[in-house]
């Protein structure tokens, strides 16, 4: 059987930080309420548009491999908050990095968007039909905020990241997932303004409303969370005691909690970095895993568990085979333009534009 191993990884996060403090400028909430409840201190906001980061990220993981662009022959992009739906996302990046022979698609699960997308190209490549693929998980939550409710507002932020992978004959990369979605509850987790519905009846795009039933999201989370990871661990006879790491979606600390006890994977085997970005959505989980390899968290050979969910109620579990090399072949030059903004000011700008109908 034909696999597709990770062979480079890139992460893009825009520079701009919003603090817990700079939310509560803007909206009744504390640092103490947002850091109990949900672990999250900061997150970034985009001054520049989604294909920018994805840009960013999509040729720091080619470095990574020590490939060109023109190398690739499939991408897929992850995301629900394109910058265009057409052209699509993934045509954008072809262009840019020159990848002229590559198939491009965008794939829209919401938070699981990357993971969904990973296990597309690997199925694609173990076909025969793509032999080198791009992956990106990219979010740009800013624009789509409503910055006026405090219930989602603190939980979501900004970023990109990628991975390339190629066809080999080594177990390496997906070994399994399990991929779901509990289509009864996708009312409990809806952006209303995000989409054609919405198209002629007098709606600017970008003036949304968040209905979150946030308590509803945390248990269907949990359990799917759970449920996946071990069907994807009984799948291969393998227990918890198997996984080398946990990379899961980053949410809320709480969930990941809840999920490490229930598949019993003590805290010390995951990998957590919601303090630092927030909900990326499609961005939390390559963007996680960029960074446990470039702590050491990832050694050579490493089994990894990602467990995911998102809009939809879609969720997932994969397991990883990493591959012997933990580090980047080449470093790319690829840089955002620079940022001369605070996060705060980006919101005030963004704001602005929301209610000047004539931009
Ligand atoms: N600051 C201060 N107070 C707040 C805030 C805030 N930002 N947000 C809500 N509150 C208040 C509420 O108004 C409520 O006040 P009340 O008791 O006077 O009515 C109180 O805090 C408790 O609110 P709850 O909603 O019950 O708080 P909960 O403990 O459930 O935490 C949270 C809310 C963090 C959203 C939690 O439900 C959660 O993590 N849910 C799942 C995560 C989630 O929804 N993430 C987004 C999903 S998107 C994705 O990843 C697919």
């Amino acid at each position: 059987m034909r696999h597709a191993a990770i062979r480079g990884w890139g992460k893009c996060l825009p520079p701009a930080v919003l603090k817990n403090d700079d939310l509560a400028t803007l909206l009744e909430t504390n640092d103490a309420w947002i850091t109990s409840r949900t672990g999250i201190r900061e997150r970034r906001i985009s001054h520049v548009p989604l294909g920018e980061l994805g840009y960013v990220a999509a040729r720091r993981a080619l470095a990574a491999a020590g490939w060109q662009g023109a190398e690739i022959d499939l991408i897929v992009f992850g995301t629900c908050s394109h910058d265009d739906q057409v052209p699509n996302m993934a045509s954008g990046i072809q262009q840019r990095i020159g990848a002229t022979a590559a198939a491009a698609m965008d794939v829209n699960t919401a938070c699981t968007s990357f993971l969904y997308g990973l296990s597309t190209a690997t199925a694609l490549i173990r076909t025969g039909a793509a032999q080198r693929a791009l992956v990106i998980g990219g979010e740009l939550i800013s624009p789509f905020m409503d910055w006026t409710n405090r219930n989602v507002a603190v939980l979501f932020g900004d970023g990109a990241a990628a991975v390339v992978l190629e066809a080999c004959d080594d177990e390496e990369g997906v070994l399994v997932e399990k991929l779901g979605c509990y289509g009864d509850a996708r009312e409990i987790l809806r952006v209303n303004g995000m989409g054609g519905a919405y198209a002629n009846r007098g709606r600017l795009y970008g003036e949304v409303s968040w209905d979150f039933d946030g308590q509803e999201i945390f248990k269907r989370a949990v359990t799917g969370m759970v449920q996946a990871s071990r069907y994807a661990l009984e799948q291969r006879g393998l227990t918890a005691e198997n996984v080398d790491l946990v990379v899961p979606h980053q949410a809320n600390l709480r969930i990941i909690e809840a999920v490490a006890k229930r598949t019993e994977i003590p805290l010390e085997r995951v990998f957590v970095n919601v303090q630092r970005y927030g909900n990326m959505s499609a961005a939390t989980v390559p963007v996680a895993l960029c960074e446990a390899v470039e702590e050491g968290r990832v050694a050579p050979g490493a089994l990894l568990l990602t467990p995911a969910f998102g809009g939809g109620l879609t969720y997932c579990a994969h397991l990883l085979r990493w591959g012997e090399r933990v580090w980047p072949l080449e470093h790319s030059d690829a840089e955002l333009p620079p940022c001369e903004q605070t996060a705060l000011e980006l919101i005030e700008d963004l704001l602005r534009r929301k209610h000047t109908r004539t931009s």
